[in-house]
């Protein structure tokens, strides 16, 4: 397994789970029955945990990384793509003149208030850097991914938002959480067995996954069937299969 991860696997104490409920019962969720949720932490409690913490681990961010990738592709005119942007925390830091951005909620700072499978059917450009950071499910994260594939430039990146879950609550979709990265590590399985592509997951801000299009003859490795039912404890082992890469070395070697 590599260690890169793996010596971050930590152990809850026996009462966590008691933790747990007392918690989500002293502050109700709006939207979800507290037995509906009681249910849901007691049916997926996984005792393991990631003991990262993402704001001492580095200091660099998302942005970071993009503009760093954007720096190293020395190109004029580069074209960046955000799906997901909401209000621009991370979208007004990107270093590029021309840049969009999609995003079907109404109060969002997007080009484009639409969802990114409609953006996708309609677009003819094609991009020289994308950043994945929809909606966290993994079917759509993998569509999102797929249809970015298909219109990025050879040798362009595509980063992913939020590929290492560190519980089980942040891993479980849907979201009962507030900090929630969903399922979407399932796509970081699926391209570390892709071939023709150049894939690792920094390990700075919720885990940023970092793809090279190395070429245009690119094979992505669907696992929907053996993946689709898997939660947090089958990320655990299964990310053995996933390059990881310290944040600071990640961005010394840009
Ligand atoms: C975590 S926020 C994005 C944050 C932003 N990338 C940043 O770093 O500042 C996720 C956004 O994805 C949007 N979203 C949800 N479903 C989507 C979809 N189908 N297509 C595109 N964006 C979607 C949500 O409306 C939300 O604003």
């Amino acid at each position: 397994m590599d260690s890169k991860i793996n010596k971050f696997y930590s152990q809850h104490e026996d009462e966590y789970l008691e933790k747990i409920i007392e918690n989500f019962s002293s502050q109700p969720s709006p939207k979800i029955k507290l037995e509906e949720i009681i249910k849901i932490v007691k049916e997926n409690y996984h005792n393991k945990y990631i003991k990262i913490n993402w704001t001492s681990i580095t200091h660099l961010r998302k942005w970071d990384f993009i503009n760093a990738a954007i720096k190293k592709l020395n190109k004029k005119n580069i074209e960046y793509l955000e799906i997901g942007v909401f209000r621009n925390e991370n979208f007004d830091l990107i270093n590029c003149e021309s840049k969009i951005s999609v995003d079907p909620d109404p109060e969002s700072k997007a080009t484009f208030k639409t969802t990114s499978d409609e953006f996708f059917s309609k677009n003819k450009k094609k991009f020289d850097v994308i950043f994945i950071d929809g909606l966290h499910e993994y079917l759509q994260c993998q569509k999102d991914t797929i249809n970015a594939l298909n219109c990025l430039n050879e040798n362009g990146y595509i980063f992913f938002h939020d590929f290492v879950p560190r519980n089980f609550l942040e891993e479980y979709n849907p979201r009962i959480v507030n900090l929630w990265t969903g399922d979407v590590w399932k796509v970081s399985i699926e391209l570390s067995q892709s071939s023709g592509l150049d894939f690792s997951v920094i390990l700075a801000d919720c885990g940023l996954g970092m793809l090279i299009k190395n070429s245009n003859n690119f094979n992505y490795k669907y696992l929907n069937d053996s993946l689709k039912d898997l939660g947090f404890k089958e990320f655990l082992n299964l990310n053995k299969t996933v390059c990881y890469k310290d944040a600071d070395e990640a961005y010394k070697n840009f």
